[in-house]
């Protein structure tokens, strides 16, 4: 099971990190900030028990895997940043030894990413993703016509090469499925995009390219269990929101997630979304104009030691450092030092990439402890299905807290929604 360690907030000064008291004064606020996420009727959490949905995804995916050499998915934001996560944690990093198609996901409109895309797919064996919940996003909406209009200049037909995932009733796509009798998944109306990961947004591209979603949900189960838990002690998502929000009270206004792993970094993208639209608030819920939030950066270990880490270290202190280490990196690596009598080279002697990157963990955090720099760490044991389901709903959860820590609601998005409706008024 994933665990928390918040040891280095407290061995360093009152002022930057959290005293033990401090980390768990929060404890009887969990009662009841737990009855207004209840209140507030939001179904990531009720999902996971939606297993004849997932059964559905999977024999289509079962189906799709032996048709199609690629799957785009045409989406944007939550639409799109949980399938992009899942690929990029849960196949293979170069996409080697894969039974399953390609998937790209057209999360842009570049018309140059657009163009690029064309020059690796086959239409007659491309499967098209189309994801978008309100079904009116203009980028989703403007990708649907482009691919669509190519399926059809080919004479292609469109319900073999087009699924949707969108709103069980409402939207111009939802109309389309019901004309044309496109397959179509839904979108539970109380799941907000962000919050979608693990609906038919997530789980239908992973399940085409092999993942095991059913491991997903299991894990995302064992972590909802804790959210749900009314012991502090237990609830791993009240902690890790009452550590961020303690921290932003002491001006920690960023914080930094930096995974020890390459198959990680994507979680990262997941996680910025979730973390900036839902708790990046003008409005509290008592109306009053208090402009909140926490604002999310990505950070990689090793490689960003080596382009963020100065800035951390001797910056300005308005971060708190989420370092994620993972227990098997796979299979031991030997590093094998060619040139063992040079002095500079001696500290690597009898050492291999599995223990170096853990040692770079420690020596990173270590500095920055030493720096009195608030910092914490997310342990699992690997990088699989199991415990990225954890993660998804340890974060969910974590950032519904947060809403309430806040007093503000966690699941609207209003800024967003100005924009796009701006970027229509602009078109026409
Ligand atoms: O979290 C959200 O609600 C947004 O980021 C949406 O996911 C994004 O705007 C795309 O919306 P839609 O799925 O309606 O196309």
């Amino acid at each position: 099971m994933l665990s928390l360690d918040f040891s280095t907030l407290t061995e360093i000064s009152d002022e930057h990190g959290l005293s033990q008291d401090e980390l768990s004064s929060q404890s009887e606020k969990l009662e009841e900030y737990l009855e207004n996420i209840h209140d507030r009727d939001q179904g990531f959490y009720d999902i996971l028990d939606n297993e004849k949905v997932v059964e559905e995804i999977q024999r289509f995916a079962d189906a799709a895997r032996g048709k199609y050499e690629n799957v785009v998915v045409l989406g944007i934001g939550g639409s799109a940043l949980g399938a992009i996560c899942l690929e990029q944690s849960l196949t293979h990093l170069y996409g080697e030894n894969r039974d399953s198609p390609d998937l790209h996901v057209v999360d842009n409109i570049d018309p140059s990413m657009i163009d690029e895309l064309e020059d690796v797919i086959d239409l007659e064996s491309t499967m098209f993703i189309t994801v978008t919940k309100s079904g009116s996003t203009p980028e989703t909406l403007s990708l649907y016509y482009y691919f669509r209009n190519k399926l059809e200049e080919q004479d292609l037909a469109v319900r073999e090469h087009m699924v949707f995932v969108t709103d069980p009733v409402d939207g111009m796509l939802r109309d389309i499925a019901n004309e044309e009798g496109i397959t179509t998944f839904s979108i539970p109306p109380n799941v907000g995009g962000r919050f979608s990961v693990l609906t038919p947004v997530g789980l239908l591209p992973a399940a085409i390219v092999g993942i095991d979603i059913k491991e997903i949900i299991l894990g995302a189960k064992e972590m909802r269990e804790r959210f749900l838990s009314k012991d502090f002690d237990q609830n791993l998502s009240f902690q890790l929101a009452s550590v961020q929000y303690l921290l932003n009270q002491k001006d920690k206004t960023i914080n930094v997630m930096m995974p020890y792993s390459q198959k990680l970094i994507r979680l990262s993208d997941w996680y910025r979304q979730l973390l900036a639209e839902s708790i990046g608030k003008a409005e509290n819920e008592d109306g009053e104009e208090v402009h909140v939030g926490i604002t999310p950066v990505n950070a990689l270990g090793a490689t960003d030691q080596h382009s963020q880490a100065q800035l951390y270290n001797e910056g300005p202190n308005d971060k708190l450092i989420m370092f994620i280490e993972v227990g098997d990196l796979g299979e031991k690596k030997d590093i094998p030092v060619l040139n063992p009598d040079r002095e500079t080279t001696e500290f690597l002697k009898g050492s291999s990439f599995n223990d170096l990157i853990k040692v770079e963990k420690e020596a990173t955090q270590q500095a920055l402890v030493e720096r009195d720099r608030p910092t914490m760490t997310i342990n699992i044991d690997k990088v699989d299905e199991n415990h990225i389901g954890q993660l998804f709903m340890l974060f969910e959860g974590a950032t519904a807290f947060l809403g309430e820590f806040f007093n503000i609601n966690a699941f609207n998005q209003p800024g967003v929604e100005l924009a796009k409706n701006l970027t229509k008024e602009k078109l026409s």
